[in-house]
């Protein structure tokens, strides 16, 4: 497991202190106007930055992960590492057994790599359908998106109205830059994945999920053998559009 302190140490970057201040204030507003509430965590750097201001200041908001049963030992140390600094066990939602078992007789262990579309039924059967019981009886959930993640995100709002799952949706984190996470990591000593000092500065699936070469795109690691439009799980995407009807 890795602390943030063994990256190269970041200056405080401009309008820090004002975008941490209204995330906190975001965070705080969930808890109190849209209870129950819950963070779905990657355990990604910028979910490390939520979980720790949610655990620290015992903000009233749950938090789960989809073990799709393909991470990355680096992203299962995680959990266990965030049991030890904040004693909070991470709520896990598992795949259907029998869905697993169908695709991979039917489809092959690793057929997502034949296609588009064998690729979206694998999320769907790993992430999409465990989110919308993981979802289930709250009014809002809580994502680490950032705009400048990608092109598909560049007009991500903090708020939102998921209208697939029926219920508000935040990204406390949407104008936060990628200096900000580790700048945030760094000060609060957060624990993190591993696999962001070996070039995942994205990490999901291990299959799916590989090192990118320096000046490459933050997501270039992701479904790497796709384009650039279809590189979303269905979390947050459904046909290609974004998942909201208000701003
Ligand atoms: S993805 O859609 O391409 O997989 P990404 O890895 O960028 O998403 O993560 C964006 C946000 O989606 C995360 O900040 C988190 O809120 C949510 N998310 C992604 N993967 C998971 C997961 N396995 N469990 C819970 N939430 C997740
Ligand atoms: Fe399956 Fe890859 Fe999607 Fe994970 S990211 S659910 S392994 S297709």
């Amino acid at each position: 497991m890795t602390q943030a302190t063994t990256r190269n140490t970041l200056n405080e970057p401009a309008g820090f202190a004002q975008r941490l201040n209204e995330t906190q204030i975001t965070l705080a507003r969930i808890a109190n106007a849209f209870s129950p509430a819950v963070f779905a965590s990657s355990l990604a750097a910028e979910d490390m930055v939520l979980t720790d201001l949610i655990l620290k200041n015992k903000t009233n908001i749950g938090i789960f992960s989809l073990e799709t049963g393909r991470l990355p030992v680096e992203t299962l140390n995680v959990l266990e590492q965030v049991k030890q600094t904040y004693g909070y066990q991470i709520k896990l939602f598992y795949p259907n057994p029998a869905a697993v078992a169908a695709y991979v007789e039917n489809k092959g262990l690793n057929g997502f790599y034949e296609s588009v579309e064998l690729r979206k039924e694998c999320c769907q059967i790993r992430k999409v359908e465990p989110l919308g019981r993981a979802l289930a009886g709250n009014k809002a959930w809580v994502t680490g998106q950032r705009r400048s993640q990608s092109s598909t995100r560049a007009s991500l709002d903090v708020q939102e109205q998921d209208e697939a799952h029926g219920l508000a949706k935040f990204n406390p984190l949407a104008d936060w830059s990628e200096d900000d996470v580790w700048y945030y990591l760094q000060q609060h000593k957060v624990p993190y994945n591993a696999l962001h000092d070996q070039g995942y500065p994205s990490i999901g699936c291990a299959p799916c999920t590989r090192a990118i070469q320096p000046g490459e795109d933050i997501r270039a690691g992701r479904w790497w053998w796709e384009t650039p439009e279809s590189k979303e799980c269905g979390l947050h995407v459904v046909d290609g559009k974004l998942v909201r009807i208000q701003k």
